[in-house]
């Protein structure tokens, strides 16, 4: 979920929803505002896009300059208009916006019921409007804080109350929250893009602290309720990079900024002398031939970089490697000691199941490092180490460009560990820097091709299934171009290891039925002509990916579709462009909303 607030002389209405504009990709079940005017609070929410609430607002406009929005992705309670935030008291006097979820809701709701409080929705966080009710005697701040102490589980809110309508007050825990720092106004929301249009000062909340916002000041108190005193935070990044900047989708946008995304997150860690140096990292040489593993934790497209990740240090620096699921991760009593490095991969450092296996991580004893695209996040502030993937803001919900980082990253790193702990010889590290180099260019002139995968999109966009194949390293990059399908076109989709597919799933090829095959990989060229014979004798479609100059597979694929000719360990930063493209073309094809796909969020926050 997304959250809002604003509270100066300006009208509410307008700025609380440009701001849930640019947070629609953190949830769009449904919209709402409450502002305070003229002694009341009013509340105006409903089921679906944000842009029905914006034409409700037409109608009846809104007047006010203190009011809190919210975007919703719905976890307790279906998508309705009851269940839309702001959730308000009976009375109407307290109104709040809530993202993460209060584990204990049901026990407060329990008791809050016993006294006397009468429940309206499904939420969790109706019981939060009631508990700052219950504790309310003439304070906001007290009432807030009380409040919070009750609740167990994540959230950041934002309150105000009619009562009190010179202030609006902030809470958070493990669930993102920025304030932003205006003149005679200020501002709170889940995410920095919301803000941008009126600051670039920004406060970055921690774990357990309440900001008190009224028109001409800022304060920021601990769960003790002690003044803290920050530093504020400038965004040097564009307003500009939050648009679509003439492409129809952000996603289209994103898989275009990817040749450059390459190079902004390379170029940084190369010095002078053509080493790979990463700054934002303490690992001495003693500290990298003390890991005996490396645990690389995330979710979905993040989880399918770590897959990427796996091959590549155990290639360059050959070291094990564990790569898991964040949600899953935590729950299996996972073998973590202090020669571990646990990597979380994050594009926005805030996902809370990645979030958790971190701490479960550092409690263990494990040295923690997080690749994420967000400065400032909770992953990346609670993380030994940080490497920032600069791949710039990324709004589409499907992930690209800091996909494509993710890989950069994980290459450096390998390359850069290989290098200290004497697994690579430093012509070989040399070699693959070079090759590295030229990536930038060889994404781009990938784009170029963009039509012709367009043509095969228009011709397999009815199909209902798809299987993405592939051996190796292809068959991770092929899990991400499933994973993408499914996420913007709604086929189902599987991705299975080519060699792995006649124990079982090769039942459901049927005539017609569409394969994907990446066959990038030299040594293993041939057994993957092999699989893809195997499935076109059953009636497949299949589309194959290779390498320029292969010839064979032209013979045996329905159609192909080439990279640029690269060392077999690197193809993943180029094959995945394609794949991208098709599944944005078929979504496209399909009338489908490319960069806000049904029931997904851009981060979860809830676990
Ligand atoms: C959500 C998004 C995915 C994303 C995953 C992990 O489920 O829909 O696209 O890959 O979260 O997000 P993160 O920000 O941790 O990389």
């Amino acid at each position: 979920c997304g959250i809002v607030g604003y509270i100066g002389n300006q009208q509410a209405s307008s700025i609380l929803v440009e701001g849930l504009q640019k947070l629609e990709y953190r949830g769009y079940d449904s919209a709402g505002l409450a502002i305070y005017n003229d002694g009341e609070i009013g509340v105006q929410k409903y089921k679906g896009r944000l842009k029905i609430l914006e034409d409700h607002l037409e109608k009846n406009p809104m007047g006010g300059s203190l009011g809190i929005g919210h975007t919703r992705w719905a976890t307790h309670g279906e998508p309705n208009d009851l269940n839309a935030h702001p959730h308000t008291t009976t009375d109407g006097h307290i109104a709040v916006v809530h993202n993460g979820i209060i584990e204990n809701y049901g026990k407060l709701t329990e008791w809050l019921t016993e006294e006397g409080k009468v429940f309206k929705t499904q939420t969790d966080t109706e019981v939060i409007a009631h508990l700052v009710d219950y504790f309310y005697e003439g304070d906001l701040i007290q009432a807030v804080r009380r409040a919070t102490g009750k609740m167990e589980g994540a959230y950041a809110i934002g309150v105000i109350s009619k009562n009190e309508p010179e202030k609006l007050v902030a809470v958070r825990k493990d669930s993102p929250l920025v304030v932003g720092i205006g003149k005679e106004e200020n501002f709170i929301a889940s995410d920095i893009p919301a803000l941008l249009k009126h600051t670039r000062e920004v406060y970055f909340l921690d774990d357990g602290e309440m900001a008190i916002l009224t028109e001409q000041s800022i304060e920021i108190l601990n769960e003790l309720g002690q003044e803290v005193v920050k530093e504020p935070y400038r965004v040097t990044w564009d307003v500009a990079s939050a648009e679509k900047d003439g492409y129809e989708h952000f996603m289209m946008k994103e898989i275009h900024e990817q040749p450059k995304a390459i190079k902004d997150t390379l170029s940084p860690r190369l010095n002078d002398e053509g080493f790979i140096e990463i700054d934002e990292f303490n690992l001495t040489k003693k500290d990298i031939e003390g890991f005996d593993k490396v645990m690389v934790v995330a979710c979905g497209t993040a989880y399918h970089a770590g897959l990427i990740g796996k091959f590549a240090l155990e290639k360059f620096a050959k070291i094990p490697v564990e790569v898991d699921v964040a949600s899953e991760f935590r729950y299996r009593d996972p073998f973590v000691t202090d020669k571990t490095l646990f990597i979380a991969v994050s594009q926005s450092g805030e996902t809370a199941d990645t979030l958790a296996a971190l701490r479960e991580a550092k409690a263990r004893g494990a040295r923690t490092m997080a690749i994420t695209n967000v400065v400032g996040s909770r992953i990346s502030r609670e993380a030994d180490d940080v490497y920032y993937t600069w791949a710039g803001p990324e709004i589409a919900v499907a992930s690209t460009k800091a996909y494509i980082t993710q890989l950069v990253a994980f290459y450096t790193i390998a390359l850069d560990l290989g290098l200290k702990n004497g697994s690579l010889k430093e012509e070989a590290y040399h070699r693959v820097i070079q090759e590295l180099k030229g990536f930038p260019e060889k994404a781009e002139a990938l784009l170029q091709y963009k039509k012709d995968i367009q043509f095969l999109a228009d011709e397999q966009f009815n199909s209902t299934s798809a299987f993405y194949i592939g051996r190796g390293i292809d068959d991770a990059v092929a899990k991400e171009g499933s994973l993408k399908l499914k996420e913007i076109s709604y086929i189902h989709s599987e991705s299975i290891a080519a060699g792995e597919l006649k124990h079982g799933t090769i039942a459901l090829i049927e005539e017609g039925t569409l394969v994907v095959a990446l066959a990038t990989q030299d040594h293993l060229y041939d057994k993957m002509l092999s699989g893809i014979q195997e499935v076109k004798a059953r009636g497949a479609y299949v589309i194959a990916m290779a390498k320029e100059g292969n010839q064979e597979i032209y013979k045996t694929a329905n159609a192909v579709i080439t990279i640029p000719d690269t060392f077999d360990e690197l193809t993943p930063i180029l094959s995945v462009i394609p794949l991208q493209l098709l599944s944005y073309y078929i979504a496209v094809a399909r009338g489908c909303d490319v960069d806000k796909p049904k029931n997904l969020a851009k981060s979860v926050t809830v676990e």
